[in-house]
């Protein structure tokens, strides 16, 4: 795209202010800047205005119920898991991760999942995902492909900690890396910010952008090829998920599920996790912050919250399901942010207040599209432990215990106890489950 090209697009949105400092910033700027605008497409800046037109009015989720949560145990539960080793042993079982946010909450500036989380070794969280998914593959003996979402922001690092570390043990081959998309952030007019005179503010378009980038990047083409069925959703900030876990897999295709989702008991009545709910025929997820106190506070007859069952985003889709849902356009979030910007004379701010809005897509917006939907309750303190904020709850220490009280439940299944405040940690790749621990003693017994 030339300058000519970029002023007529530009113009033809009302947003030629994006040119406004071009005399003034360098040769480099200039190009740079153009190769930004190239990327800006006409028809997603009209979506987004849609959306600022449209404004945060709360849906009203005041006629939402409970959804039927399955609670697996004894046969069903075995049975569960005997159908989900058949779609593991034939191959047709995918991970996908996205890991394309900006963990700001954290205040750490790289890609989330190259955050030091073991409590030995310091391995990085990709590290425990990825030899999970290593320790599945050889427990099956068949891949399980690995699909990751970055942003622009972060693929490269995020590249470059799978390559200086052998990509954790995994094949290169089975590993797909692909980007999400980017919107400018906007003020409440419409109009593009700049956060300098030769640079666009960009930022990540969600994980909801998921579904057009499988698209875009050619990562639903390939699932397709290799004949995937189940697509394991996970997101990067939990190192206790089960990745790919036979009873959940199984769960998803007896159900015969488009859009199965994990769910377990909130911690508290205010916990910070969405909250499907049941609409009619449909599911919807309902954020956290759209719940009224009375939704959160409510209770069942017999004491227990009503609206018992969060997500921390576990799930399950059918591929040919994110195949229907890629070419359809998705709601836009919006969110109201300090973003810095050039004034009048050229000059970056950054603003005290919020001034401007970002969009995002979340990927939970296609539920109330779901044939048909599953939901499978676990056991919080067995597969969820974010790493969201840098202290107090959800943080890289409370983490840390999580992990390490869930190992040292294995070591003890197997005999082995941990004096207090020794420090553990497990190879996902080691043992997966509390059962390798107890083969792996054997094995180690009778040498
Ligand atoms: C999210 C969910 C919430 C769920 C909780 C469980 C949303 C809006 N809410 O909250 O329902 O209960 O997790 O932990 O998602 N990401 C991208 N690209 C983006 C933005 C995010 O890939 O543009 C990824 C992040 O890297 C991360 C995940 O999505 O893996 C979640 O993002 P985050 O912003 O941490 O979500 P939460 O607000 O914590």
């Amino acid at each position: 795209m030339n300058y000519a090209e970029a002023k007529k697009m530009l113009e033809g949105c009302g947003q030629e202010h994006v040119l406004a400092w071009w005399k003034k910033i360098s040769k480099e700027e200039q190009k740079s800047l153009l190769a930004q605008i190239a990327k800006i497409e006409p028809k997603s800046l009209a979506y987004c205005q849609k959306a600022l037109k449209a404004g945060t009015t709360a849906v009203d989720n005041s006629k939402g119920v409970a959804p039927k949560v399955a609670v697996l145990k004894g046969r069903k539960l075995a049975e569960a898991v005997e159908a989900g080793e058949k779609e593991l042993k034939a191959g047709r079982v995918a991970a996908l991760l996205v890991a394309g946010g900006q963990g700001s909450r954290l205040g750490y500036d790289g890609p989330k999942g190259c955050y030091s989380i073991g409590p030995i070794t310091g391995a990085p969280l990709f590290y425990f995902h990825a030899r999970k998914i290593l320790a599945r593959t050889i427990r099956y003996g068949r891949t399980i492909p690995f699909y990751v979402m970055t942003s622009e922001a972060n693929n490269e690092a995020t590249v470059r900690c799978f390559e200086e570390n052998d990509y954790f043990g995994l094949n290169p081959d089975d590993v797909f890396f692909f980007t999400q998309g980017m919107w400018p952030g906007m003020t409440a007019d419409g109009k593009i910010i700049m956060d300098a005179p030769g640079h666009v503010f960009m930022s990540p378009d969600g994980h909801g952008g998921l579904l057009a980038a499988l698209k875009r990047s050619g990562a639903l083409d390939d699932m397709k090829r290799r004949g995937i069925k189940s697509v394991f959703f996970f997101q990067v900030d939990n190192p206790l998920v089960e990745i790919a876990d036979p009873a959940f897999i199984g769960y998803h295709v007896m159900e015969k599920s488009d859009y199965s989702l994990k769910l377990c008991a909130k911690r508290d009545p205010k916990e910070k996790v969405g909250m499907p709910m049941r609409f009619g025929d449909s599911f919807r997820m309902v954020e956290y912050t759209e719940m009224t106190d009375e939704q959160c506070n409510r209770r069942a007859k017999d004491g227990s919250l009503y609206f018992l069952y969060g997500s921390p985003a576990i799930h399950v889709f059918d591929r040919a399901f994110l195949e229907r849902e890629a070419g359809k356009s998705m709601p836009l979030h919006l969110a109201f942010k300090k973003i810095p910007f050039v004034d009048a004379k050229g000059k970056v701010v950054k603003p005290s207040e919020p001034n401007g809005y970002k969009f995002e897509k979340f990927i939970f917006d296609v539920l109330p599209n779901a044939r048909r939907a599953a939901f499978l309750a676990f056991d919080q303190k067995e597969e969820f432990s974010p790493v969201k904020n840098a202290e107090g709850s959800d943080s890289p220490a409370t983490c840390k215990a999580d992990m390490q009280a869930k190992w040292r439940r294995w070591l003890a299944e197997a005999g082995v106890s941990v004096k207090e405040g020794v420090p553990v940690e497990i190879d996902p790749a080691y043992a997966l489950d509390a059962a390798d621990i107890k083969s792996l003693g054997i094995a180690l017994g009778a040498e």
